[in-house]
């Protein structure tokens, strides 16, 4: 397991097998680099002053003997000294690790030039840290039956410099970035599995796990019957078409100290598959409806990170989880269903699934009496189509609950926009035949969907994430990104603060 570290000195006494320095793109050496520079008698300098290292946003040089107490020093370039923020910090430390790892180096210390505290703080900085260091270690649990290239050896990261007073809350935040790391590589590997692996039964199975492990976490699941018996006639109208069995995934974290008072319950959409069932998808990139269950591994997950962290907080998780295929059995568009609240509900196109299974789920969510819920689903095409992949839509019934996630979000670098939930948009879910249509229209089709999830949920404070542009990429980097896994800790993190 990775071990990470904060240091306050000179990183001239520290011996690790490579240090990262930074240098911006006019040759300047950063603060920790110049010290570097002159501890090894002006080496570093000489490598920049021959022309061997520009300082370009992202180069790398690695110095295999730079006369200093560590083996090696890394050069990283930082690009301009005026253009360096947060962002440019983040890459470098990613282009630092990206090429430590292609070594066989099993410690690694950044030194790299820090971004100003109002930017990037000592909890940030270590959080962000260890954020930076799984993202380069992620490797896609893919099925290939070939020899795999050798992981990277770095087993430590030690990261500075953090002044005396600030080492409490870097270390902090190494902690939380630990448990989010692990908390990610779970949402990753549970989306980028294949459909015919991760189906409702397995999504159930890990979760059970999951509470196996950690004993603040409690778990259990509704199969075909308890489903039946809850009445949540949408989410098994989308189920029926298939020949794999629904679960309905209960997930409770009690953490320490925190009362047994209102959770905060997490609701995750769970299509392991998304044909479009009967209003049958187009196949252009149709194995990407894998992915149609990142909502659902984002929850699950979540617990993951809870139980690591050790937050202070009651949360519960639901999660309906099942497959939406054409078959025999199939809803049909037309068909009338009655929801677990009792309101009726038209399917008009089967391919708008996700909203049906969680209305079922979001009523469910009454029982806790909680303090709020927020669900998270890739909901609707016309979000990408809206925010593109930059953004996580959200929306919701209380604009308080909605800016603590956008704020979340900013604070993460994982990024959300609120679209406008008026009441208007609920209008174009009128139909002749029931209480509402489960479609309203290609126009606002984000927010429709959000004003369809808004029926079930008046009286709870309430807040819909939609990822569908943001949890996974398709081309050649296919895969889960891990977001809004960042976003969405960050915010259990300062309800935890704040309660
Ligand atoms: N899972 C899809 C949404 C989606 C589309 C996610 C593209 C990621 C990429 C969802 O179930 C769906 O099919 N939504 C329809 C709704 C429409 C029929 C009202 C859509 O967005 O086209
Ligand atoms: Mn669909
Ligand atoms: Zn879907």
């Amino acid at each position: 397991m990775l071990q990470f570290d904060v240091w306050s000195k000179s990183f001239s006494d520290l011996s690790v097998d490579c240090i990262a320095a930074g240098v911006f793109e006019d040759g300047k050496l950063g603060t920790e680099a110049a010290a570097l520079d002159r501890a090894s008698g002006g080496r570093l300098k000489g490598v920049i002053e021959r022309g061997d290292f520009s300082g370009r946003t992202g180069e790398t040089l690695l110095l295999p003997e730079a006369g200093v107490k560590s083996v090696r020093v890394l050069l990283v370039g930082l690009g301009p000294e005026a253009a360096y923020t947060r962002k440019g910090w983040r890459r470098a430390c990613t282009a630092a690790l990206t090429a430590a790892g292609r070594t066989r180096v099993k410690s690694v210390a950044l030194a790299i030039e820090r971004p100003a505290a109002k930017v990037l703080d000592d909890y940030y900085f270590g959080r962000c840290v260890a954020e930076i260091t799984g993202n380069v270690l992620y490797r896609t649990n893919d099925l290939k039956t070939g020899k795999k290239p050798p992981l990277p050896a770095i087993e430590r990261v030690v990261a500075g410099p953090v002044r005396t007073a600030g080492v409490a809350q870097a270390k902090l935040g190494l902690e939380h970035g630990r448990a989010l790391v692990i908390a990610t590589g779970v949402q990753r590997d549970l989306g980028n599995l294949p459909p015919n692996i991760c189906t409702p039964t397995y999504l159930a199975d890990f979760s059970k796990g999951l509470a196996k492990r950690h004993a603040s976490v409690k778990v259990k699941v509704l199969d075909l019957a308890a489903i039946k018996r809850e009445k949540m006639g949408c989410f098994l109208a989308v189920s029926q078409g298939s020949a794999e069995p629904p679960r309905f995934i209960i997930l409770d974290y009690q953490g320490p100290k925190a009362a047994r008072a209102a959770p905060i319950v997490l609701v995750g959409k769970g299509i392991t598959f998304d044909t479009g069932g009967v209003s049958l998808k187009d196949p252009g990139a149709m194995d990407e409806m894998k992915f149609d269950m990142m909502g659902a591994a984002s929850v699950i997950a979540a617990f993951s990170f809870l139980a690591e962290a050790k937050l202070p907080i009651r949360v519960v998780g639901l999660v309906p989880t099942c497959e939406n295929m054409p078959d025999g059995l199939a809803t049909r568009p037309g068909d009338v269903v009655i929801s677990a609240s009792g309101q009726s509900v038209e399917i008009l196109n089967t391919d708008a699934e996700g909203r049906l299974i969680l209305c079922d789920a979001l009523h469910y969510a009454r029982r806790f009496d909680p303090s709020i819920v927020v669900d998270m689903a890739t909901l609707t095409g016309a979000c990408v189509i809206a925010l593109g992949a930059h953004h996580s839509g959200v929306m919701g019934n209380d604009d308080e609950l909605v800016g603590e996630l956008v704020a979340a979000g900013v604070r993460a670098d994982d990024r959300a926009w609120q679209l406008p939930l008026t009441e208007e948009y609920a209008e174009q879910l009128k139909t002749n035949f029931a209480d509402m249509a489960n479609i309203g229209g290609r126009e606002g089709g984000a927010i429709t969907a959000a004003a369809f999830l808004g029926k079930y949920t008046q009286g709870m404070k309430w807040a819909h994430m939609d990822i569908a542009g943001t949890a996974y990429q398709g081309g050649p980097h296919k895969g889960a990104t891990g977001r809004p896994m960042p976003l969405l800790t960050d915010f259990l993190v300062k309800r935890a603060n704040a309660g």
